[in-house]
């Protein structure tokens, strides 16, 4: 099925959210800099662009930036005076992103935050940055259910939470599974089904990277 998959998302992609410079550009740059491969793929790309366009985001709060692939996908979709908090524990990956924002012309919108997630989180809160508008979930998949605790303080009636990966080739419904990253994502989404603050849905995804999936959420109150 891999097959096919890829095929239509090479379809689907060239007509609906065709690559340019810039993003070929930023992967090329991610690999040469051994990155691992595992950024959204195009067409997420295009829908978390599209959510931004749709929500009327202003403020945009990323967790896990890696090569700034994704960050590329929502900066642009931003209105005039937009911004995006991007965080990011790796030093080299924080790098290779600042290089790509800027080749791409989305620096300027962009807050990079080095460091742990979980560390970065309480400063973004001090510096009053938020609340924000549309909040991509990204990072280590340990900690997603932390990251939605952090996500509702730093929200407002009608922000949107978007979780990647919480479908992990189908292995989200092994209770008993030992890999801590699925364990994770089930805590994740347990939280999510539990908060009465927060309405979601997940829907499953294929593509050239497998089979995987995303949550969507809104903050109701
Ligand atoms: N959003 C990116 C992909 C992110 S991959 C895109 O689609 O282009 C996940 C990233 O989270 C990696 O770069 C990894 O270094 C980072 N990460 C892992 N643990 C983290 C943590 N505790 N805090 C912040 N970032 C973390
Ligand atoms: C991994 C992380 C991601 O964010 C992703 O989209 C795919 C894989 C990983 O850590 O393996
Ligand atoms: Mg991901």
């Amino acid at each position: 099925m891999l097959d096919t998959w890829t095929k239509v998302d090479e379809y689907l992609g060239d007509l609906l959210s065709p690559t340019d410079e810039d993003l070929e550009a930023a992967l090329q740059a991610n690999e040469k800099a051994g990155l691992p491969p595992i950024d959204v793929s195009r067409l997420l790309g295009k829908f978390l662009n599209l959510l931004v366009r749709i929500s009327g985001a202003r403020r945009v709060l990323e967790i896990g930036t890696l090569g700034g692939y994704s960050t590329i996908w929502l900066a642009r979709a931003l209105p005039e005076g937009g911004r995006i908090a991007s965080l990011e524990s790796d030093l080299h990956h924080a790098d290779v992103a600042t290089l790509n924002l800027h080749n791409a012309g989305v620096l300027d919108r962009v807050d990079m935050f080095i460091g742990r997630a979980i560390d970065s989180l309480p400063i973004l809160e001090a510096s009053g940055d938020g609340p924000f508008d549309l909040i991509f979930i990204d990072a280590d998949k340990e900690s997603y259910a932390e990251y939605l605790d952090w996500s509702l303080k730093l929200s407002h009636p009608g922000t949107v939470i978007v979780a990647d990966n919480v479908v992990r080739d189908g292995k989200v419904v092994e209770p008993d599974n030992a890999d801590p990253r699925i364990q994770g994502v089930r805590r994740f989404n347990e939280r999510l089904a539990a908060e009465p603050r927060l309405s979601a849905t997940a829907l499953q995804t294929v593509g050239p990277k497998g089979y995987d999936g995303f949550a969507l959420a809104v903050v109701l109150r």
